[in-house]
């Protein structure tokens, strides 16, 4: 396959990459394992717990215990996302063998970049979005390094600053990194802190490990494909944050961990001793 990622935009990555959001062009157009026939059968191949999804015409700010399947099939879903109102996302792509290929080449590209910053590029993962007009998928956040690419359709995303507890209180933090759910809680009031990023086919967005964000699909179905790694860095902020849950739980105010290029060894180390002597015990 030939460069996905020109010049231009392996420069204003380099540039930017881990910490600062930021737009890329790219070429990955009319990938025969891209179209909306070959995602629904993606979707039917995945295991039922890499499918999510659910209707589309949701607000901004949705409780994790509410209801909001579809009533549809995960394939059928896809080859009518022009009139199903909904959201769906096939996660872990990696796990079929051609996609797992379409991902590596991909990051293959950044990846001398990547490991310049942040050292071994880990965990390679990759998303693929397919949403109906209109869609919502609400305030949430992710543990992952994420260039969100656009591939069919448009869609804005509003990216708000990672590790900044207005936007997500640190107890939040703590709880999603001891199993709680990625769902942030929104108020109308944030809004103002937020920096809208409109994708249309050919362009991409970099999204910074834990920076808060809402997505809202344009006028036409859209489809996107996001292509994700972690880090050392970024395993060592998770796992600072999950120690920071028992000090808090003990009484104490933690302090939160520091942004790249702080590590955050000390108590992800702690986190893992926990974790360890817990699964001992
Ligand atoms: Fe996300």
């Amino acid at each position: 396959m030939t460069a996905i990622f020109g010049d231009a935009a392996l420069d204003c990555f380099a540039g930017n990459y881990p910490e600062a959001a930021h737009k890329v062009e790219h070429d990955l157009r009319d990938h025969p394992l891209l179209t909306l026939d070959a995602l629904a059968r993606l979707g039917e191949s995945l295991p039922a717990a890499s499918v999510e999804y659910n209707r589309g015409d949701l607000p901004t700010g949705v409780d994790p215990e509410s209801d909001i399947a579809n009533g549809l099939s995960i394939g059928d879903t896809i080859r009518h996302v022009d009139s199903c109102r909904s959201w769906a996302v096939l996660k872990n792509i990696e796990q079929l063998p051609d996609y797992r290929d379409l991902l590596l080449s991909l990051l293959g590209e950044l990846k001398p970049l990547i490991e310049a910053k942040t050292g071994a590029m880990l965990m390679p993962q990759g998303f693929i979005f397919v949403s109906s007009p209109q869609a919502v998928t609400p305030y949430h956040f992710d543990p992952e390094h994420n260039i969100l690419l656009q591939l069919k359709g448009s869609k804005t995303m509003t990216q708000f600053p990672a590790g900044d507890p207005r936007f997500a209180p640190d107890e939040t933090h703590e709880g999603y990194h001891t199993g709680g759910h990625r769902n942030l809680i929104w108020r109308d009031e944030l809004a103002a802190g937020g920096t809208p990023w409109t994708l249309v086919p050919g362009e991409a967005v970099f999204v910074p490990v834990m920076a808060p964000h809402h997505v809202k699909v344009g006028p036409d179905p859209s489809i996107s494909l996001s292509i994700t790694w972690r880090s050392d860095w970024s395993y060592a902020e998770a796992d600072a944050r999950a120690f920071n849950h028992l000090l808090r739980k003990a009484g104490l105010r933690p302090r939160a961990p520091g942004r790249y290029p702080a590590q955050n060894r000390l108590k992800a180390y702690g986190w893992r001793i926990v974790r360890k002597l817990r699964k001992a015990g």
